[in-house]
């Protein structure tokens, strides 16, 4: 039986769902959350479907055993398409939460925007976006780029400087070119790196990103099952990776308070 005083738990293959959990924490600073991030196993974006799924189960299911969480937020665009839906079939009474592409506000943010959508490969192939697309593309031009190699960036840090200027300028060009309204960053690792992406593609293209929608979904759904924290508690943020290198929670640490 879940209690109030149990962690959220916070799921991505690395270290991306650290800009997720940023929102979640802001919003939510009475609540103790845990983040799990499965470096030893990144990149999922590249993996099948059955690898994606099964590696998604097997974590979330250590959160719960081992960690009681009350409410699991899969922060992970390519965890979510590939496991989300099995997630709430298998544990029907917990608060579970994705992320999806903020395609949305995008398309809406314009007469007909030309959005482009940057994300893993899986998540761009996925049937998930293919639909959102074939929903959005009445009313915009949506430019799906899949990123192979960019999350790797964030994996080690490196958020900044000539390599990835000259990584996403390869793979951005031919787009901008294209002349592009705004930019939705489709994969949690993306928003580390907005900064270089924003450089490229010049102040007058807006970037979007879903994390302030899914952290105030995760709050809804807390609320609806009864499981809010004490507002009067001072909630903690525990960092978990799959590799066991005090490094890697460092940077998880770093990403977070930068
Ligand atoms: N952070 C993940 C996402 O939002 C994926 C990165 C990866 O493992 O390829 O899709």
């Amino acid at each position: 039986m879940a209690k109030n005083t149990d962690p959220v738990a916070v799921f991505d293959s690395g270290m991306g769902g650290i800009s997720v959990l940023k929102e979640m924490a802001n919003l939510m600073p009475e609540e103790d959350f845990i983040y799990l991030g499965d470096s030893k196993n990144a990149p999922y974006g590249t993996k099948t479907m059955d690898e994606v799924r099964s590696l998604t189960l097997s974590n979330i299911a250590l959160l719960l055993d081992k960690y009681h969480a009350k409410a699991v937020a899969v922060a992970c665009n390519t965890a979510t398409s590939a496991a989300v839906r099995t997630l709430r079939k298998m544990y029907p009474t917990l608060p579970i939460v994705g992320v999806e592409p903020a395609i949305k506000p995008a398309v809406e943010s314009g007469p007909h925007p030309r959005v482009l959508v940057m994300a893993t490969p899986y998540t761009i192939h996925g049937e998930k976006f293919q639909r959102l697309k074939e929903v959005y593309e009445a009313s915009s031009t949506i430019y799906p780029l899949p990123c192979p190699g960019l999350m790797e960036f964030v994996e080690r840090g490196e958020l900044y400087g000539p390599e990835l200027e000259d990584f996403l300028h390869k793979l951005m060009d031919p787009w901008l070119e294209k002349g592009i309204d705004c930019i939705v960053l489709g994969c949690t690792h993306y928003p580390f790196v907005a900064d270089t992406i924003q450089k490229i593609a010049g102040d007058e293209v807006t970037l979007f990103d879903g994390s302030l929608g899914t952290a105030r979904e995760l709050r809804r759904r807390i609320r609806e099952a009864g499981l809010a924290g004490d507002p009067s508690h001072r909630g903690n943020v525990t960092f978990l990776n799959s590799t066991g290198d005090p490094g890697r929670i460092r940077l998880s640490r770093f990403l977070f308070y930068r």
